[in-house]
């Protein structure tokens, strides 16, 4: 019997291990196709063309050959496009089944997996999750655009309509199938708590945390010893391209993550059966010597272009993060060639730029940040990998880099609505009202904190300031340029010193120990919670002497009473009393001089949702920058200095 069970053991671990793949696309990918599938000179698996009543297949040509126990999972970037917006035919289905053979099978509502007779026959042994784009009464459908979960027959055992819950403030989102937008699907099954869970989300959105489709279903009997998986699609009176761009699965484990990056392109297949032949010439001569002419200008073309693309090569120690590697073509082709009217603004490390990836048409930021030396260059990118993998609905999603000699590229996520600052400082723009305002606040806050306490490892921001907090479509603020104050100073910068950060975000302990810590963020958000409400810099020294240092002012007025009158003029008098005297208060409180009495970066989400009262302090007596204060705080008691004086820091930064 123990024997017994090790060989199936052995067996089983054998056969599992073998399955493993991730297709970037399937140029040269051994698939077993049928019906009107093909693979396109790029690499897309086209499921169906536009033309009516078709069936086709992709499969992975080898079963997975496992017993009927067992866990898998994977994930697929697909795209519908319809013969005419709006109106396409029929769907298609990630399809689990003991055969590659669907001769039998009908195409329109049938899906290319059964026919009149086999549906809903317990012998077919099919598992398919079904993106099903119309509505067919007979077997049920829910509406013209749904996922179902279907065993053995098209009647759904449970079905719902496409989309996915916002991370961001648990809306349910619906998405159009027939969009022709590029969606990704995660599909994941535990043959141990037999769950079955089926998510879906725009392509380049991380996976949503929630599934769309969360059953318990034994599959035990569904399953058998052999099964195969791939795609089927169907159309039926009108048509649709069926278009599976990636794809990647695993069984017993997590399916790797797809390199969104090199997926083919969606947009050249769609428009290439379009090209027109070329007008035959008449007269050899003349053939020849433009022949001849156009060989020469192709040589000339390419050499040209490789030296304009080229780029660094593919080292070793980069494979690891060769999913996150861009082209320099693609990014150069995404900007149009780095144009000065697709430039977003230039930061703190670099030019940023907006483009647009050519394979996906979606929507990137690129920064370009010089980087001279070789050495700290392997750590960089293995930083950059690594904040990559931050996800969180207030921070900017870093997607991916590209290095080239002497410099790096960072692509994130393109934020349509600009940085903080230009809203709350720049003379002319609109202005941001109050409830925005604090919205952004507790948006910045919650990204701090994941990337303070939330997440594997501590990241230490930096550089927290209005200038680096973004906008995204829903006026979210979001948290950009994390972690990247360090990585300059890896190597590079102009001045490689430890301290980086920008002056009057600066906590004073800094001067002197030169080490962030969460704490100098936690002054710096401080900083940034006094210009939102403010509607000021830090540091402005053209204002009248006592008004010049952002926190001595408020702090000043705090003591006197008068705290509300340091608020944006241009609120008016639109806003919430009590949440603005919070902000205020709060933001003297994160900016204490002394780094033991700021408050963490939890405590303060807290207290901005009011689930903690703010702490019950005297009225702190705390300079903004003067370091001599600070010492002494340190060396005698929090709360026996003398009120500031004015600031050292012009000295420490002069010529800012
Ligand atoms: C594709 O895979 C199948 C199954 O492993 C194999 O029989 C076939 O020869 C392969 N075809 C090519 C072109 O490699
Ligand atoms: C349906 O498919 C089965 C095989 O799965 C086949 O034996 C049967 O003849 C088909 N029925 C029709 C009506 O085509
Ligand atoms: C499916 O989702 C549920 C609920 O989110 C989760 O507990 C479970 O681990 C998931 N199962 C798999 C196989 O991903
Ligand atoms: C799942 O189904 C199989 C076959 O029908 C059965 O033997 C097994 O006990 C079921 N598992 C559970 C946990 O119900």
């Amino acid at each position: 019997m123990l024997l017994k069970l090790i060989l199936w053991f052995v067996h089983f671990k054998l056969a599992t291990s073998a399955i493993d793949f991730r297709f970037n696309g399937f140029k040269g990918v051994n698939l077993s196709l049928d019906g009107s599938a093909v693979l396109t000179y790029n690499g897309l698996l086209m499921l169906t063309d536009l033309n009516k009543q078709l069936k086709g297949h992709g499969f992975y040509p080898t079963s997975l050959g496992l017993g009927n126990l067992f866990s898998f999972s994977t994930t697929f970037v697909f795209a519908i496009v319809p013969e005419y917006p709006g109106m396409g035919c029929c769907g298609f289905a990630f399809t689990l089944s003991p055969s590659k053979d669907f001769s039998h099978a009908f195409p329109t509502k049938y899906m290319g997996l059964f026919n009149s007779t086999s549906d809903e026959n317990p012998s077919n042994h099919v598992l398919a999750i079904e993106f099903d784009t119309a509505m067919n009464p007979e077997v049920r459908d829910l509406n013209a655009n749904h996922v179902g979960i279907d065993i053995n027959g098209l009647v759904s055992i449970r079905s719902i309509t496409a989309g996915f819950t916002s991370d961001d403030n648990g809306e349910q989102m619906n998405l159009n199938l027939i969009s022709g937008n590029p969606m990704q699907v995660w599909i994941d099954y535990d043959g141990m708590d037999m769950q079955l869970n089926v998510t879906l989300a725009p392509l380049w959105q991380p996976r949503p945390s929630l599934s769309l489709l969360s059953s318990t279903i034994n599959l035990s009997s569904v399953f058998l010893d052999d099964m195969y998986v791939g795609f089927s699609a169907s159309t039926g009176g009108v048509g649709s391209q069926h278009i599976i761009l990636g794809w990647s699965l695993k069984v017993d484990g997590r399916a790797h993550d797809l390199n969104l990056a090199s997926l083919p392109s969606l947009q050249q297949s769609l428009t290439s059966s379009k090209k027109k032949p070329l007008a035959l010439l008449s007269g050899l001569p003349l053939a020849v010597a433009v022949l001849v002419l156009i060989v020469a200008f192709s040589v000339m073309f390419i050499v040209m272009r490789k030296r304009k693309f080229s780029e660094e090569s593919l080292e070793d120690w980069e494979l690891d993060f060769e999913p996150h590697r861009f082209s320099y073509r693609q990014l150069f082709k995404a900007t149009k060639g780095f144009k000065d009217e697709n430039l977003l603004g230039i930061g703190g490390f670099g030019k940023v730029y907006r483009g647009v990836l050519p394979s996906s048409r979606i929507e990137v930021a690129v920064k370009r940040v010089s980087h001279d030396s070789r050495q700290g260059m392997r750590e960089f990118v293995a930083e950059i990998v690594s904040l990559g993998k931050l996800r969180h609905r207030n921070l900017v999603q870093l997607l991916g880099y590209c290095r080239r000699k002497g410099e790096l590229l960072i692509v994130y996520e393109y934020m349509p609505n600009g940085s903080l600052d230009k809203l709350l400082f720049y003379e002319g723009e609109p202005t941001l009202n109050w409830d925005q305002r604090f919205q952004v606040i507790k948006g910045v806050a919650n990204g701090l904190q994941y990337l303070h306490e939330d997440w594997e490892q501590i990241v230490i921001h930096r550089d927290v300031k209005a200038s680096n907090v973004l906008l995204d479509s829903d006026m979210n603020g979001r948290l950009g340029d994390f972690g990247l104050a360090r990585l300059y100073s890896h190597g590079g910068a102009p001045q490689t010193t430890n301290v980086v950060g920008t002056p009057g975000y600066f906590a004073p302990e800094l001067i002197r120990t030169h080490k962030s810590t969460t704490n100098s963020d936690v002054y710096a958000f401080g900083a940034f919670l006094l210009e939102v409400a403010c509607g000021r810099r830090p540091l402005e020294p053209k204002k009248e002497a006592n008004q010049q240092v952002l926190l001595d002012w408020v702090l000043s007025n705090w003591n006197r009473g008068t705290i509300l009158e340091t608020r944006d003029p241009k609120l008016g008098e639109d806003y919430v009393v009590d949440e603005l005297e919070l902000v205020l208060k709060l933001g003297l409180i994160c900016s204490h001089t002394l780094p033991t009495a700021r408050p963490s970066m939890r405590q303060v989400t807290q207290i901005l949702h009011g689930d903690l009262p703010l702490p019950d302090l005297p009225i702190p007596h705390f300079s903004s920058s003067d370091s001599s204060a600070f010492i002494e705080t340190e060396c005698f008691s929090a709360y026996a200095l003398s009120f500031p004086s004015m600031s050292s820091e012009s000295s420490l930064f002069s010529g800012r």
